[in-house]
């Protein structure tokens, strides 16, 4: 019989950076969680590890991949007693009462937007759903009471400071970002990083994408915009400093100059729990390093390097579609540079590029956002106009 205190658990991308540590917290926290449903794209060995290990009701990997799944489980002679079912599905299930959601780029919108009109509690690290969803997303989960609760540990953090102060006290908040690997280099050096460097972060172990976004600081650009949306604050009171211990995550000022700053060991571990337990708060499970033997350092990002940053404040401000189409355009100008069409630096170019072009050509896109089809077509159109301004690039280099 289930125990009725565990929480039961939908993890999308169960085979990623976020999945992988989620199911770390499960492991260290097995009368708190049962894994109820996994999905995956492609990585059917790990999924099939997990299938035996957590023995899921409900599976999801890509069609193509199925057989491969299928051939691993009996190869291992596990007896499968699992349902396929689509990811959008699975998050609907009334035998789920979390969803955590570890999936990049704009995938990960529907299971998010299915989960919140399901009324479910919804751990997002994707913080793409958030941008592109924009306030449909919050005014649906007040409507059906959904939990939207925050993943990323800047936002994480973050939300523990806002929740302990009253609104009126709080002047300016702030998140910080490890600057990645070149937030010391020059800027012709940045412009033309390797690969291999770009997806060397000094801190986090992420999946690519995140780390390529990180290491222009267009990370901290979606970040800045999540901040805006989660916590209804408006852009121009988010600060970004540059904290390259990545130790302290976040801050607030309150109104009579006092800083309270919100720190933990960088383990995402810390923040998927905060939000996997909410709103109860458990001993940590798991051995983590001290945090008091480094030096902290706090610096003002440089523009000229990191223009990237900027689009974050730009588009928090234009607001819908553009946090939209910031998402869409970055995710085309990153294929391109995974694919090693482009330079490292072209990638600010072509989303900067897309954002001006809409900025000029507003009437090309939806007049406004009431469903999910508005911004899958707004996603489509700035996707579009990004390859297009990509491909030139390419045929100019
Ligand atoms: N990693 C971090 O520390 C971190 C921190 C804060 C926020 N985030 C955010 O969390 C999200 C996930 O990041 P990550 O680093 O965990 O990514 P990741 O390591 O690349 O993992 C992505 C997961 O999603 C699956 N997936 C990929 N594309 C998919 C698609 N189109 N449809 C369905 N499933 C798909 C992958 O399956 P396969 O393995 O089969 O490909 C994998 O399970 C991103 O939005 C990122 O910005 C991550």
């Amino acid at each position: 019989m289930r125990n009725k205190k565990k929480k039961r658990i939908a993890l999308i991308g169960s085979t990623g950076s976020i999945g992988t540590q989620c199911l770390q917290v499960v492991d260290s926290l097995p009368e708190k969680f049962e894994v109820v449903g996994i999905t995956a794209m492609t990585n059917f060995k790990l999924l099939a590890k997990q299938i035996m290990k957590y023995k899921p009701k409900y599976v999801c990997i890509s069609p193509e991949k199925r057989a491969d799944l299928e051939r691993e489980l009996k190869e291992s002679l596990f007896k499968a007693n699992f349902e396929y079912a689509e990811i959008s599905d699975i998050v609907r299930r009334e035998d789920i009462d979390l969803v955590v959601v570890g999936v990049p780029g704009f995938a990960s919108c529907e299971p998010v937007f299915n989960a919140v009109r399901a009324g479910k509690e919804i751990a997002v690290a994707s913080k793409e759903a958030i941008l592109c969803l924009g306030k449909m997303l919050f005014e649906e989960a007040e409507k059906k009471k959904a939990k939207i609760l925050p993943v990323d540990s800047e936002h994480s953090s973050l939300w523990k400071l806002i929740d302990s102060y009253p609104r009126e006290n709080i002047k300016k908040v702030y998140i910080t970002a490890s600057g990645g690997p070149f937030w010391k280099h020059d800027k012709s050096k940045i412009e033309n990083a390797p690969y291999e460097e770009v997806i060397k972060h000094p801190v986090w172990n992420m999946g690519v994408k995140i780390t390529v976004d990180s290491a222009l600081l267009i990370n901290k650009a979606f970040e800045i915009i999540e901040a805006s949306y989660l916590f209804a604050i408006p852009p121009e009171k988010i600060g970004v400093k540059i904290h390259p211990e990545a130790i302290v995550h976040s801050a607030i000022e309150l109104k009579d100059g006092t800083f309270i700053m919100s720190a933990h060991f960088p383990d995402m571990r810390i923040p998927i729990m905060y939000a996997m337990l909410y709103p109860y708060v458990e001993d940590i499970p798991f051995e983590i390093p001290s945090i008091w033997e480094k030096p902290l350092n706090f610096f003002e990002p440089d523009f000229e390097r990191f223009p990237s940053l900027l689009l974050g404040w730009r588009c928090a401000k234009l607001q819908e579609p553009f946090p939209c189409i910031l998402v869409s355009a970055d995710e085309v100008a990153v294929e391109y540079f995974i694919s090693r069409k482009i330079r490292f630096w072209d990638i600010y170019t072509i989303v900067e590029k897309t954002v001006s072009y809409f900025e000029k050509n507003r009437k090309e896109l939806p007049s406004s956002i009431t469903s999910i089809e508005d911004v899958k077509k707004i996603y489509e159109i700035s996707k579009k106009k990004a390859k297009e301004i990509a491909d030139l690039l390419v045929e100019k280099t």
